[in-house]
């Protein structure tokens, strides 16, 4: 099988500086090695580009922060994953901000009819500028996914909506905008939220996810935010949320996932390195997706 790495070291759909290394402390790691040993082609792309605010671009535009070179770097990264599905390889996009999920699901979302996406995040990443406490566009992807912000945003590679809201399956959030309640509210988003995680168990949430996208889907994307783990074993993230996911849950969602041979794209995003604990968050990283390509006990 073959598989393309595409780094974006992001930070601009955010305020703090340090997950731009997150592609880099992912390489580090060892990303590639762990995936080679899984039978896997790997050909590491490098990084997309990603220019420099001006203290011009910094005023925000429509509570949105960046918006100009988000938006171009997510242009760039949806053509460079349009053009790795084309070729019948595996894209797997390593953040950077979650800002990102952008551009991955634009580039991909025209290969399928109906793409499916598992959202694993303590939030919801549904804001657009009216909605969004803070104008960081990484709390924002998943709505743009939907159709909903600013053009610039929703209209990459143009076309809208990238993803049908039936299609979507959020687990592990546990910190939602009112905005974001009202959005899950009014188009019925599947959520798994902490609550269902701790009442069904992640075996449960995962057969569940995963017996309605199968049916529903032709193709599906797995977009994981590390601040979906929980703090203490993912800490180098730039919006933690106290009560995640463990670590022993990850890794059962990744081998189920594994198990299904369901994805055909995915992404780990908000890894940063410089709030971390000795590169631990980036190992963690490695280590699920070893799970997610298959690393098995017996
Ligand atoms: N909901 C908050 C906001 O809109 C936090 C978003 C965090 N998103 C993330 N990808 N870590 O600003
Ligand atoms: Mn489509
Ligand atoms: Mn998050
Ligand atoms: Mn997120």
């Amino acid at each position: 099988k073959n598989l393309s790495i595409i780094g974006v070291p992001m930070d601009l759909g955010q305020s703090r500086r340090g997950v731009d290394m997150g592609p880099s402390a992912i390489r580090y790691a060892g990303v590639t090695e762990r995936l080679e040993n899984l039978m896997y082609h790997i050909t590491d792309l490098g990084d997309v580009p990603v220019s420099r605010p001006d203290s011009k671009d910094h005023v925000q535009e429509g509570n949105l922060r960046n918006l100009k070179q988000v938006s171009e770097s997510n242009r760039l990264l949806a053509e460079m994953v349009d053009e790795e599905i084309r070729k019948n390889r595996f894209p797997l996009v390593l953040g950077g901000d979650h800002s990102i999920a952008i551009g991955t699901l634009a580039g991909t979302a025209k290969h399928y009819e109906n793409l499916g996406v598992i959202w694993y995040d303590a939030h919801g990443d549904l804001n657009s500028g009216e909605t969004s406490p803070s104008g960081n566009i990484h709390g924002m992807p998943l709505a743009v996914s939907l159709g909903i912000g600013h053009e610039k945003l929703t209209h990459i590679l143009d076309y809208a909506p990238k993803v049908n809201t039936e299609n979507i399956v959020i687990i592990g959030a546990r910190s939602l905008d009112p905005g974001e309640k009202e959005l899950i509210k009014e188009k019925g988003v599947t959520v798994y939220s902490m609550h269902e995680v701790d009442r069904i168990g992640m075996s449960q949430v995962m057969a569940e996810a995963i017996d309605y996208l199968k049916k529903r889907t032709d193709g599906v994307h797995l977009s994981l935010d590390l601040d979906g783990l929980d703090p203490e074993e993912a800490p180098g993230v730039g919006t933690p949320v106290m009560g995640g996911l463990s670590y022993r849950e990850s890794h059962l969602a990744m081998e189920m996932l594994s198990e299904a041979d369901l994805l055909t794209s995915a992404e780990f995003v908000e890894v940063n390195p410089i709030l971390d604990d000795q590169n631990k968050t980036a190992t963690l990283t490695v280590g699920l997706l070893g799970s997610l390509f298959g690393e098995k006990l017996k």
